[in-house]
């Protein structure tokens, strides 16, 4: 399902972002991410969670800096290139779900797939098979409105993953969930990682970030730390000792936690 890269999965460094108007989201991140790893983003509002998360899923470019996915240096990528870099390799799953209204979870899950070369009936058949590896196999004709949130979210999911990217980036994908559905949705992710896929996940929860076996703190545009939980287990991770930093005196709420 996975593809094994001898590279890390995410090379950042040195990596700012300026936006128009002299805002500087992100100021000289660096930042590796070996495959199989399963890792928290936190961080308070506007400190460049979701700047980050779209870096590295290359739907934008920084301002400075290298940044490295699957082993591609996006620098030297077409905008075109990095289309078919990011359909291959990257699957995105947002707090609010972004599904087609009107239309099938099928239908929704099957356009995830549309510059993959598949013909039709092929991304039909891969849509089912997502839609049952996330438990919606009788969803599969519910359109949006007729989904809970919880079931919405899994079809982002479905959506995410049914190309087999081997990063997975979700960005708050509990928020507009109570806890229970968030707690699936979460269980998923880690069925997912265990499977083999990267996975990283913005969010505010403090318990689902010290659930994770990393926890990557940004604050102001700036990682301020990088902690691995070592009573979690990462699933197929080779990521021990793998650049592990945590600077001096910061993110002692991140050590020690188990699930
Ligand atoms: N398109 C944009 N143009 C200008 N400034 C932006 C743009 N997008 C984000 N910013 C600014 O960049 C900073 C980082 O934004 P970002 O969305 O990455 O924060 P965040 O950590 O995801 O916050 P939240 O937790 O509220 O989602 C903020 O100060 C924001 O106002
Ligand atoms: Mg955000």
């Amino acid at each position: 399902m996975t593809h094994t890269h001898p590279s890390p999965v995410v090379e950042l460094s040195g990596v700012t972002k300026e936006y128009p108007g002299g805002v500087a989201a992100l100021r000289g991140v660096d930042l590796t991410v070996s495959g199989g790893e399963l890792l928290a983003i936190v961080g308070p509002s506007g400190s460049g969670k979701s700047t980050l998360l779209h870096i590295v899923g290359t739907l934008d470019r920084p301002t400075a800096g290298g940044v490295r996915i699957a082993g591609h240096d996006v620098a030297a990528l077409s905008d075109r290139a990095l289309s078919a870099l990011r359909s291959r390799h990257v699957g995105f799953v947002f707090q609010s779900f972004h599904l087609v209204p009107g239309v099938s979870a099928r239908a929704n899950v099957a356009e995830g797939l549309l510059y993959c070369g598949l013909s039709r009936a092929e991304r039909g058949r891969r849509a089912e098979r997502a839609l049952e590896r996330v438990g919606l196999g009788d969803r599969m004709d519910h359109r949006p409105h007729e989904l809970s949130g919880g079931q919405k979210q899994r079809v982002a999911i479905a959506r995410a993953v049914a190309g087999a990217p081997d990063l997975l980036l979700a960005d708050e994908p509990t928020g507009a969930l109570d806890t229970a559905s968030g707690e699936s949705v979460m269980e998923l992710l880690h069925e997912l990682n265990a499977d083999g896929t990267t996975i990283a996940v913005i969010t505010h929860d403090h318990e689902i970030a010290a659930s994770l076996p990393r926890q990557v703190r940004i604050r102001d545009g700036e990682i301020v730390a990088d902690v691995r939980n070592a009573a979690t287990v990462t699933a197929g991770s080779g990521a021990a000792g793998l650049g592990a930093t945590a600077p001096a005196g910061s993110a002692a709420a991140g050590t020690g936690v188990a699930e």
